[in-house]
Formats: C-alpha cells, structure tokens, sequence
C-alpha cells in the first residue's frame, strides 16, 4: 500500500518502535553542534528515527523536526513499502526500466490538499518568521534538506522533480565577511542548482531558461510521501518526470496541485511548499556547507529565487538533515538510486550478477552468483569490473574504487569484503588501475579542471574472488559457524549476555 504522505510514513516507523519521541531539549541555534552530535549517535549505531519536539534556539518552536526517517538500509527500504535492501533495488530498478510501469499525476482540487491549509502571500513573506531555521556543526546557513524542487523545461515542458538543497540566507554568515541583503534573507532562497554535465536536471533547465531570457518558475515541495523523496533522489533520465516514476514506485498515481502564483503543480500532501522564480544570472556565495564525502565547502556560488507564496499545512512538520563524514540519515537514501542504476544496467547483461552495494564511502561492491570454477572464465572478475565502468547511467562510470566478490562474501559488511580481499586476492595480478576514469565531482583527491572540480581521475578495481581453478586447484574450507548456530547459542544464552 503506498503511503499517502510523510505523516503515514512516520506513523509506520513508531508502531514499529522504530520512531522516538525526543522532548529533551536540544540546541538548534547557530554556533551549537547538539545536532550534528545527534546524527553521528544515531547514525553510527543504525539509530532510530526522532521527532525533536523541544529545540532551542529555534525560530518555530510550533513545528516538530524529524531527524533521521531513513537512517538504515531497512527504513530506506520501507521508503517504497519494501522490507529488504536487495528487494528495493530489483524494485527500484524495475520500475526504472519500464516507463509503462509509471503513473501520470492526478490533479485534486485545491480544497483537497492539505498542503494548502495555510497561504501566505507574497505580500507577507518574510523567511525569518515563515519557514524553520536550524544549523548543523560548522554549517554557515540553515539549509533546507527536504525539498524536491519542480521546474519545467522552457523548451518542451517537460517536468523534473529533483532533491536539491537550498540555502537560507537569513541569519547565514557569509564566508568572504559581507552581508546578505536584508531583501535577500527575507524574500529569497539560493538553490544549488547549476547545470555542469553530468549535474542536476534543474540546473539544465535553469541554463536554457537564461539562454531564452526568461525567468525559470520553480515549487519546492517539503516532507512528501518518501516515495517521492526517492524518486526525486533518482537520475531518471532527461525528459522523463520523476513524478510519474514516483507514481510507479508507489503502484498508483501521486495527487497533485495547481500552485497559487506559478504553472507548477506540487504533492498535495506536502508539508509545505514555497514558490517562486529564479532570478536571471543571480549569483549568491555561501559556506560553510558540510558535504557527503565529509568535508565543509567553503565556498559555493548558486542561482537564488525569489519566494512568491509558501503554504503549509496547518500543523506542519520540518525535516533536516546534514552531510558529514558517513553515515548521516540520507546516505542510503541517496545511494539506493546508484545501486539500482548499476544492479539494473548489469543484470541486464550478465546473469552472474547478483546485487550492487555501493557503500556510504562510495565503493562499489558487486557479488557475482558463482564464484571459483563456475565462473565463465579465469578473468571474469575483471570483466565486470569494466562492466561497472561501462554501465549505462550517470553513476557507474565515476565509480573510483570497485571490488568483485562471490557469493559467501556479505557485501553490506565490510569485515566481510576485507576479509575476501585479504585472502583472495594478490595485487599485482587482481587489481586494474584505470588511469583514464571519470572523478566524482566531490572527490577532493582528484585534480580540479577549469571549472573547478575534477573532471578526469583514476579508479581501482578489485578482482576479489576465488581463483579456482587458475591458481589453485582446490577450495580451502572456511573456518565459521553457520548464522543457524549463532542464533541458536544465542539465544540459551540471552539470559547471561
Ligand atoms: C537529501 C538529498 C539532498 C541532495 N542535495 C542535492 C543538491 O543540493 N544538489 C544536487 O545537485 N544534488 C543533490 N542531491 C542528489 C540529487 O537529488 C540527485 O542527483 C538527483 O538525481 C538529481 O535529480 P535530476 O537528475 O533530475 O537532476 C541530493 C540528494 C538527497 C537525497
């Protein structure tokens, strides 16, 4: 059954004892770090989920923050009403593949969308007052972490809907010492939102908007049903709407509405939604943000919009998040849309295929089904190492460290892949270094290009399964208990341990 909303979703996780109720207070305001403390207690420990219903220092004490929804592989599973990881990714990439899987939007009225209980007009806008402020570590601004912008292409009209943070400027330090206007911290929002291939869809429409000399209307919708938050996370390709894909990974059509000031239409069930127009060739500076491979930007320079309406439901509840050396809440969200990419494009073509993972640090870890002698052929590690490169999508290609490993090798534990590389592999005869590889754009190790991220960089590939029969002609037995005997002693024990 598709959730109807995030509240649903919520409810969920708490009958599960999987949501927590936090009513000590924490500190919110700008210059505390209680936040990201309470990320890295509930991240590294597969934590649950919180609403924070106390914080200080906080501008909207009225509106609850939910903190971590989708901080395990399991509740990122729940996000589309999966149980497994692997399950959601052969979901995911299904549905992916199948665009007559996909449901249009259905249009309500607005006096049946909750997202339009409170309007706020133009006139009225004032982002001090109207939308939650809370700072994470060293962050320079509040950002807002649970939007999914919507924007359409000047040229054809084509629908995108994308995860992208925005930047808050009020009450954010700028980072070469000048002032946001106060017009600015009031009225206007700074989206990362710039269009260098392989970026976003919203940066792409944003340059052909500029390059016609038109502004670019834009709607954020705030805490949706997850399943659009994961679709939104998604690089469906150029053209396709992410909105419709959503409709597919729920199994039925998301309910949408008219905005009040731009063509846009937005989840109905949204907890908020703030509209607007970009500004044409507006430039904003803004650092520190804390980023996913754990280093603070410094500085960044993105396009700002200015706020034209924000509604909100009468009760409405506020989602942050931070990035920061891994794990932090979204990582899984994030990575389940590379996953499935990569799962999606091999298994297409290589049957021995059995799960991608791609782990927080970013290393790609496929399993293949047969290992040792029932590999097609000695170098068939390899081959799939070349194969993850190669794969379709925008993902595959930047994959800097690969590692291939068989069956009994457990690729969401990276004891597990350790252990097989340190016993399955010699260097020199089972590595590939790639000199000539795409980088991740975030990679700091790698050279920057003109533009001022890296471009070209190099990648490994780890041929980590058993070389049998090339190397040695028989399988050495594995010293370890079954998981069945585990539990079993586990449990005439539970009483003692
Ligand atoms: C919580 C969260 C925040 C994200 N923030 C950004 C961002 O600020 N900018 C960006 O380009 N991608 C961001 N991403 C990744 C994009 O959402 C993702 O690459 C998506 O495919 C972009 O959509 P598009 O392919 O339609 O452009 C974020 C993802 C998540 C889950």
């Amino acid at each position: 059954m598709p959730y109807k909303d995030m509240r649903e979703f919520l409810g969920v996780l708490e009958k599960k004892g999987q949501l927590r109720q936090i009513d000590v207070p924490i500190k919110a305001a700008h210059g505390d770090n209680e936040l990201q403390a309470l990320m890295r207690l509930l991240c590294q420990n597969d934590g649950p989920a919180a609403m924070l219903n106390n914080l200080e220092g906080y501008n909207r004490p009225d509106v609850p923050v939910i903190f971590n929804p989708f901080g395990t592989r399991e509740r990122t599973a729940m996000m589309i009403d999966c149980t497994e990881p692997l399950e959601m990714k052969h979901k995911h990439a299904k549905v992916l593949s199948n665009p007559s899987s996909w449901h249009a939007p259905v249009v309500v009225d607005k006096d049946k969308a909750p997202c339009k209980e409170v309007i706020i007009k133009k006139e009225n806008i004032s982002l001090d007052k109207n939308l939650p402020h809370v700072f994470f570590g060293k962050e320079a601004a509040s950002y807002i972490t649970g939007g999914l912008g919507i924007t359409k292409d000047p040229e054809t009209g084509d629908v995108n809907m994308g995860c992208y943070r925005i930047t808050q400027l009020w009450n954010a330090v700028h980072p070469l010492g000048e002032e946001y206007p106060e017009e600015q911290q009031k009225q206007q929002l700074s989206v990362f939102a710039f269009w260098n291939p392989p970026m976003s869809h919203i940066g792409l429409h944003l340059a052909r908007a500029t390059a016609m000399g038109k502004p670019l209307e834009v709607a954020f919708a705030l805490q949706c049903d997850p399943a659009l938050h994961m679709a939104g996370a998604t690089s469906v390709p150029f053209g396709k709407s992410e909105i419709e894909f959503a409709g597919g990974l729920r199994g039925a059509p998301v309910e949408v509405v008219q905005c009040e000031t731009v063509d846009l239409q937005v989840p109905a069930t949204a907890e908020f939604i703030i509209e607007g127009a970009f500004i044409p060739n507006s430039e904003t500076t803004i650092g520190n943000h804390s980023n996913p491979v754990g280093y603070y930007d410094a500085i960044q320079v993105f396009p700002r919009f200015e706020v034209t309406c924000i509604t909100h439901r009468k009760d409405p509840l506020w989602y942050a998040t931070m990035e920061m050396i891994p794990p932090f809440d979204h990582n899984y969200q994030a990575l389940v849309p590379v996953e499935g990419e990569i799962l999606g494009d091999l298994q297409r073509k290589i049957p021995e295929v059995q799960d991608v993972v791609v782990t927080p640090n970013m290393t790609y870890v496929v399993q293949l089904n047969v290992d040792g002698a029932r590999k097609p052929h000695s170098e068939f590690g390899k081959y799939v190492l070349h194969a993850v490169w190669g794969s379709a999508g925008r993902w595959g290609r930047t994959a800097k460290i690969v590692i291939v490993v068989g069956p009994d090798v457990d690729p969401y534990d990276m004891d597990s892949i350790e252990w097989a590389i340190a016993t399955r592999v010699q260097p020199a005869e089972d590595t590939i270094i790639n000199q000539s590889g795409q980088a991740f754009l975030l990679d700091p190790s790698a050279t920057k290009g003109h533009h001022g991220f890296p471009v070209v960089g190099s990648q490994m590939g780890i041929d980590a399964t058993m070389k049998v029969p090339e190397r040695f002609s028989t399988y050495q037995e594995v010293s370890m208990p079954t998981p069945e005997e585990v539990a079993s002693l586990a449990e005439k024990l539970k009483d003692v341990l």
